[in-house]
């Protein structure tokens, strides 16, 4: 049996959308936002048991996928910081602030701890360039950011959940993951992406 890294075989992610969907195609999409709920990510199982399941083809479902930013195929981490790179940020700072929570959590933009909990990514522009530098964490927007607020925003992130907390040296522990690498870019609910 096919067994995915989260756990789940291609039959028991047919299984758990069964027990959600009606097998018809035009509920691909919710289906995929279902696993990515679930998942934190696609995993290759639930996208093979979502096209048995709607009776449609993986390339289609992978398709879909691929063209909103809101699907992953990759895990990510708990947490996203998302730093805006766009003109407005980047003349107010932007670029110093993700150099230094790229420091403070050992990871490179497009990276996740190897604890995953935190990812950080970039976007071109949040579209709030009048509160410039933005940094978003995961769903909550922070306008006018410096590096020691951004830095404050992380540490509080980690705090809320104490086992979260960067660890003294993340730098040694670092690594990028080959899902945070393909992972920049703006991040809205079904904002088609950019190819
Ligand atoms: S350039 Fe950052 S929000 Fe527009």
């Amino acid at each position: 049996m096919k067994q995915g890294s989260n756990g789940h075989s291609t039959l028991q992610w047919r299984q758990k959308i069964a027990g959600k969907f009606e097998p018809l195609p035009q509920y691909l999409i919710p289906v995929l936002q279902f696993v990515q709920t679930e998942a934190g990510y696609l995993p290759p199982e639930a996208m093979t048991a979502t096209a048995e399941y709607l009776r449609v083809s993986e390339s289609k479902v992978y398709g879909v996928a691929s063209f909103y930013a809101q699907f992953h195929f990759e895990p990510r981490g708990r947490h996203i910081i998302t730093v805006c790179r766009g003109t407005a940020c980047h003349v107010r700072g932007s670029a110093a602030i993700l150099k230094d929570v790229e420091k403070k959590l050992g990871i490179p933009a497009g990276g996740t701890t190897p604890d995953m909990n935190f990812s950080i990514e970039t976007v071109a522009c949040f579209g709030s360039c009048a509160l410039a530098p933005v940094v978003v964490a995961d769903t909550t927007v922070h306008g006018r950011q410096s590096s020691s607020s951004t830095s404050r925003i992380v540490d509080r992130l980690a705090s809320e959940t104490p086992e979260l907390e960067p660890k003294k040296n993340p730098a040694k522990r670092a690594k990028r993951t080959k899902a945070a690498a393909s992972a920049a870019g703006g991040k809205k609910i079904l904002k088609p992406k950019k190819h």
